[in-house]
């Protein structure tokens, strides 16, 4: 019988219980598939009453991750604090003291994922975080493993799973307020769900999959990134009376002269386009790549049992590579030149408060043209005075002036909204 290993659990929130609760449950089958039994040593969490489910099972409990880590049967460090500190310092010191190390932290993987790889041991297990993206998703093993002879060109994505479940309650004419309640209640959000309303978890995960899919180094303040927090019912209705629907898409993608790298809300269609339709806390990556095309990877984004199932997977493949002395591959990243917003191209979808007859399209048409900008649709909004406008591509640069001089058109008496519109190819 192999010598079981060690493991040090720390943060016992909604995903740290599952997982404490499965490595009981599937015990049997998880000592099959890493090569020997894996014992749940020690579990730390700073709130005394977290702990309390454990008091009695003969797991040691801690206040303090880092007196967990320093323990000599554990073999194996599972970090589910998430939040970039005190995470990230004991990230650093579970690698540097040779631990096996998973993580779902997507804030820490972000910015310090590739410093983190630098300093794993050899033979230690390594470091896994396949939960930090899209968790119970197997992306960052396909990104790794099964494309090693393509060229990823982009990967474009719905991967936070509370935007998109909140976007979907305005569809249904929740107003934001109660759809964000809603989707902590549910256990999609962040401890502080502005990580998530202002894209900010969406661009950490954007980071680590460019990191695996496209080879490069980036950080989450490079990414252009724009929340959701001023959108409302209204919005969505304007959207789905044009075909679309709100999501909040991340998008990585090689272009000349960089890497055009952003989170921004935007129309996509609802028919024929891979993120059109995905549901409640859903999460859907599209790799688009020079041998084998478009890839969709579909599944639950958020969640306690699809966290620990990417966080159970990734503790079977350390500890197997941990008992045969070897660390899980990590892709090598460089650095990468990130285009300037101002750069990229965007397709416009406006919403404006409008005056005047059946004239006000013509003027509104005219003007965009004149700014060499086509418009490709207009048609009344959900609301009185509304007026609906599609623009075609055009370069964030010659968009703003515009904007500027929509605004200042007699017959427009407010812009009431701006999105991005995903452009399917061929359009
Ligand atoms: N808050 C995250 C989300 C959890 O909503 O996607 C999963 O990473």
């Amino acid at each position: 019988m192999a010598t079981p290993l060690g493991i040090a659990l720390l943060g016992m929130g909604t995903v740290g219980s599952a997982v404490a609760r499965e490595l009981k449950t599937h015990a049997d089958l998880l000592a099959e598939r890493s090569g020997g039994p894996l014992l749940l040593r020690c579990v730390a969490d700073r709130d005394p009453l977290r702990l309390r489910p454990l008091l009695l099972s003969g797991v040691a409990l801690a206040d303090d991750g880092a007196v967990a880590l320093a323990r000599r049967d554990v073999d194996i460090a599972v970090e589910l604090i998430g939040g970039l500190e005190p995470a990230g310092t004991l990230l650093h010191q579970a690698v540097q003291s040779g631990l096996g190390t998973v993580t779902a932290n997507k804030a820490v993987i972000a910015r310090a994922g590739p410093e983190l790889a630098a300093e794993v041991r050899p033979g230690s297990g390594g470091l896994a975080f396949e939960a930090a993206v899209g968790a119970a998703i197997p992306v960052l093993a396909m990104l790794r493993d099964s494309l090693r002879g393509d060229s990823i060109r982009s990967i474009t994505a719905v991967i936070n799973g509370t935007t998109n479940y909140v976007l979907g309650r305005l569809h249904g004419g929740e107003s934001l307020d109660v759809a964000v309640a809603e989707a902590q209640r549910q256990g999609y959000a962040e401890v502080d769900p502005s990580a998530d309303l202002d894209g900010l978890d969406a661009a950490a995960k954007l980071c680590i999959l460019a990191w695996f899919g496209l080879g490069v180094s980036v950080t989450p303040d490079q990414v252009d990134r724009r929340g959701i927090r001023d959108l409302g019912p209204v919005d969505a209705a304007a959207a789905a009376q044009l075909g679309f629907a709100l999501r909040l898409v991340a998008r990585a993608e090689l272009v000349p002269g960089g890497l055009d790298l952003s989170v921004q809300p935007a129309l996509v269609p609802l028919a024929g386009h891979p993120l059109g339709r995905v549901e409640g806390a859903d999460n859907v990556v599209v790799v688009e790549s020079d041998l084998a095309g478009e890839l969709v990877l579909r599944g639950r984004g958020a969640g306690a049992d699809a966290a620990a199932s990417a966080v159970l997977s990734d503790i079977v493949a350390v500890a197997r590579a941990r008992r045969e002395g070897r660390t899980v591959p990590l892709p090598p990243a460089v650095p990468a030149h990130v285009l300037d917003p101002r750069e990229a191209e965007t397709a416009s979808a406006l919403r404006l408060r409008v005056r005047g007859g059946t004239e006000v399209t013509g003027i509104v048409t005219q003007m965009f043209e004149e700014h060499g900008i086509p418009v490709e649709r207009t048609t009344p909004g959900p609301g009185d005075g509304d007026l609906l406008v599609l623009l075609g591509p055009a370069a964030r640069d010659t968009l703003a002036p515009a904007m500027e001089a929509l605004r200042a058109l007699p017959v427009v008496e407010a812009v009431e909204q701006t999105l991005d519109r995903l452009v399917t190819r061929g359009e």
